[in-house]
C-alpha cells in the first residue's frame, strides 16, 4: 500500500507534493469543465452532482512552509464558485443558476471529523444536510445511494464527476466503475492509481493478487510484477500499455487519458486516468495536460498509437540523452506530437476515399493519443494547406484555417491524388 498515509487525529494533515500536483489538476479540470455545461445564452440551469469518493480530512499543512491547504472538497466548492461567478458576467442577460450537489465520503472517523469541523471553519456548514452531503464510511457501500441520488436528480443525462483518490490501488474495483457508467451516461471519473504501491507485493502464484481482487485477474499473463521491474526497459511505460486497455475495457468508460503525475524524481508513480463517456471532457483533460506542462509525465508515444509496441522508450534513457525527461507536455513533446499526427493523419486518411468527419476521426482516436483536438486541427490546416488532404465542409466549402474545423467537417484524400494512383 502507499508508503506514507495522512493523519487527521491531531489536526491538518501533512500536504505530499503529489497531492499539490493533483489539487492543480482538479482545479484546472473543473474551471474548464463548467463552462462546457453551458451551451446557450438561455440556459437558466445547470445541474450536476459532484462526488469526492475520498474525500480526506479537508486541510493540510505545507510541510515547508506551514500554511494551511484546504483539500480537494473545498476545491469543488470553489471551482463551483468561481465558475458560477465568471460564467454569470455583467453582459450575461439570462443568468444560469448554478444546481450542484456535493457529496463527500470519507471513511476514516478522525478524517471525516476533521472533514466536518473544516467545512464548518470555511463557512459552508449551513449547506450541510441540503447541496453538501458529508457521508462517513466506505465509498463502496455508500456507492449504490450516490448513483440513485445522481440519477433522481438528472434522470437522463446522470452528470457528474467522481473524483476518486484512493491510497494504493486496491479501492476501486472494476465493478463499481462499470456500475457508475451504465447507470449514469454523462458520468466522470478522475481515479487515483498509485503504481507505486506494486511494489510492496510479490506476485506469488499461490495468492489473489490485489489486481485480480479488484476484477483485473491475469494483466501481465502470468508474469510477476519483479519480472516485470527487473526485466522491463520501463516498467511503468510497460505498466501504463498492458495495465490501461483492461482498466477501460472493464470500466466501459468510451474516452480516457492515461498519464502519470511526475514525482520529485521526475518519474511518476501516480497514475492518474479520467474515464469518460464523451470525447469533449476527454479533450477537456488532455488540454489540462498540457496546460500543466512537466507536472505530468507519458510513457508512450506521441501519435495516434501512443502504446504501439516499438514506441516505448525508457524515461531513464530519454533523460540522459536529452537532459530532462521525454514526453512532459511541453514544447518539445507538443513539436514532436505535430510532427508524429503529419505521418499519422495522412494514412489513416488515405485508406478511405470517402474520408471521415472531423468527430470520427478525433472519437476513434484521441484514446490513444497524447493529442488535443487543437492540436489535431493544427496539424489538419497545415496537411489541407500542402494539399496532403482536403477538409470540405457540409455545404462543400473546402478549409484549410484550423480554427474554422468543425466536427462536422469530412477529412478526405485530395482530390488530385486520385487521378495520380
Ligand atoms: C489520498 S487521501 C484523499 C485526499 C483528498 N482527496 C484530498 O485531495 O484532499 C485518501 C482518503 O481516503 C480515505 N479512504 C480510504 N479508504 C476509503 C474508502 N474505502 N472509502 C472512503 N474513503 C476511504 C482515507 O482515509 C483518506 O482520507
Amino acid at each position: 500500500m502507499a508508503k506514507s498515509h495522512y493523519d487527521w487525529k491531531d489536526g491538518p494533515a501533512k500536504l505530499e507534493q503529489h497531492s499539490v500536483a493533483k489539487h492543480n489538476l482538479l482545479r484546472s479540470y473543473l474551471s474548464a469543465y463548467f463552462p462546457t455545461l453551458v451551451s446557450s445564452p438561455h440556459q437558466e440551469e445547470l445541474r450536476l452532482t459532484i462526488v469526492d469518493g475520498f474525500a480526506g480530512g479537508g486541510a493540510y499543512t505545507h510541510n515547508t512552509t506551514g500554511e494551511l491547504i484546504l483539500g480537494s472538497p473545498f476545491i469543488c466548492l470553489q471551482a463551483a464558485e468561481e465558475a458560477e461567478a465568471r460564467i454569470n458576467h455583467s453582459e450575461r442577460i439570462k443568468k444560469v443558476r448554478f444546481n450542484v450537489d456535493y457529496i463527500f465520503v470519507e471513511k476514516s472517523r478522525d478524517a471525516a471529523n476533521h472533514l466536518a469541523k473544516t467545512v464548518n471553519e470555511q463557512g459552508y456548514g449551513l449547506r450541510v444536510g441540503k447541496d453538501v452531503q458529508l457521508l462517513q464510511g466506505d465509498f463502496n457501500t455508500h456507492a449504490d445511494n450516490i448513483i440513485e441520488h445522481v440519477h433522481k436528480k438528472t434522470p437522463r443525462s446522470g452528470r457528474s464527476i467522481f473524483v476518486l483518490d484512493q491510497y494504493g490501488y486496491t479501492q476501486v474495483p472494476m465493478s463499481l466503475l462499470a456500475k457508475i457508467f451504465q447507470a449514469l451516461p454523462r458520468a466522470e471519473v478522475i481515479l487515483t492509481f498509485n503504481v507505486d504501491s506494486f511494489n510492496s507485493y510479490a506476485s506469488d502464484k499461490s495468492e489473489r493478487s490485489p489486481l485480480e481482487n479488484i476484477g483485473l485477474p491475469n494483466v501481465f499473463q502470468g508474469r510477476s510484477l519483479q519480472d516485470i521491474k527487473n526485466n522491463e526497459r520501463d516498467w511503468r511505460a510497460y505498466i501504463q500499455s498492458q495495465l490501461y486497455p483492461h482498466i477501460v475495457r472493464s470500466a466501459g468508460s468510451r474516452f480516457h487519458t492515461p498519464f502519470f503525475i511526475r514525482s520529485a524524481k521526475g518519474h511518476g508513480d501516480f497514475w492518474l486516468l479520467h474515464l469518460s463517456m464523451h470525447q469533449k471532457a476527454r479533450d477537456v483533460m488532455t488540454e489540462v495536460h498540457w496546460e500543466h506542462s512537466n507536472t505530468f509525465i507519458h510513457y508512450g508515444g506521441e501519435g495516434l498509437d501512443m502504446f504501439k509496441i516499438g514506441y516505448i522508450t525508457s524515461a531513464d534513457e530519454r533523460f540522459t540523452q536529452q537532459g530532462k525527461l521525454g514526453y512532459t507536455f511541453d514544447d518539445d513533446a507538443r513539436k514532436r506530437t505535430e510532427e508524429k499526427l503529419h505521418l499519422d493523419i495522412p494514412r489513416l486518411i488515405y485508406a478511405n476515399e470517402d474520408g471521415q468527419s472531423f468527430e470520427t476521426l478525433h472519437a476513434t482516436t484521441c484514446n490513444d493519443s497524447p493529442a488535443t483536438a487543437r492540436i489535431y486541427k493544427g496539424v489538419l490546416g497545415s496537411l489541407a494547406k500542402q494539399g496532403e488532404i482536403d477538409i470540405v465542409s457540409p455545404d462543400g466549402r473546402h478549409k484549410t484555417s484550423a480554427n474554422q474545423i468543425k466536427d462536422e467537417d469530412r477529412i478526405l484524400p485530395p482530390r488530385q491524388r486520385k487521378l495520380f494512383t
